[in-house]
């Protein structure tokens, strides 16, 4: 199963200035318990931000054209750390694993939904808006049946369902 987890703002906003403009440990918490154990796969900006930090107990995949960990004298390589892997594309990431959680950013989120390689989507969506300036492209999620899970003044967490899945 290829799992999306996001916070969204009420725009359905991702980032503001290439960082999340919000603190949410609600959904810190969400997240950490969601994904323990798991192979999570991310984009090169969300990886770089964390300072090439992996997270602990995870298989840290890094969808990149450019990054790469081996060669010398050059940024575009990734340091070397046992649970951290650079893939070319979210295609090549498929081809070694069937579970895998997409945890960012925008970009790929929305290549994973435009080419329908999304199963099931945890989103949690602030009812504020941040002013972000990358959007999650949300008319995907048409395809796909929602649940509520919680509900309350500040925000909801849904699940989504592929339909086809
Ligand atoms: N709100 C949330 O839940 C959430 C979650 C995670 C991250 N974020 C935020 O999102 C922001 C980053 O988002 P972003 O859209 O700028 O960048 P991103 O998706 O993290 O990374 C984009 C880069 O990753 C590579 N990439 C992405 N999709 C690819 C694909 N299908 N095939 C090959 N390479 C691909 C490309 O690198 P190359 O140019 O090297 O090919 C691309 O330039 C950060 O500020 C982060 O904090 C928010």
């Amino acid at each position: 199963m290829i799992g999306l987890i996001a916070v969204v703002d009420a725009d359905f906003g991702v980032s503001k200035n290439r960082s999340i403009p919000w603190s949410f440990p609600e959904d810190r918490r969400l997240f950490y318990a969601k994904t323990k154990n798991s192979v999570l796969v991310m984009g090169k900006n969300t990886f770089l931000e964390t300072e090439e930090i992996p997270l602990k107990g995870r298989i840290n995949c890094v969808v990149s054209r450019e990054l790469s960990l081996k060669g010398h004298n050059d940024e575009s390589i990734v340091k070397f750390q046992p649970n951290v892997r650079i893939f070319q594309t979210i295609e090549d990431v498929c081809a070694e694993y069937d579970d895998f959680w997409l945890i960012g950013g925008a970009k790929l989120y929305n290549y994973a939904l435009n080419k329908n390689l999304v199963d099931y989507a945890l989103i949690t969506r602030l009812h504020r808006r941040h002013n972000a300036d990358t959007f999650l492209d949300y008319f995907h999620f048409e395809k796909f049946s929602k649940k509520i899970l919680e509900e309350n003044s500040h925000y909801s967490i849904s699940e989504y369902f592929c339909n086809n899945f």
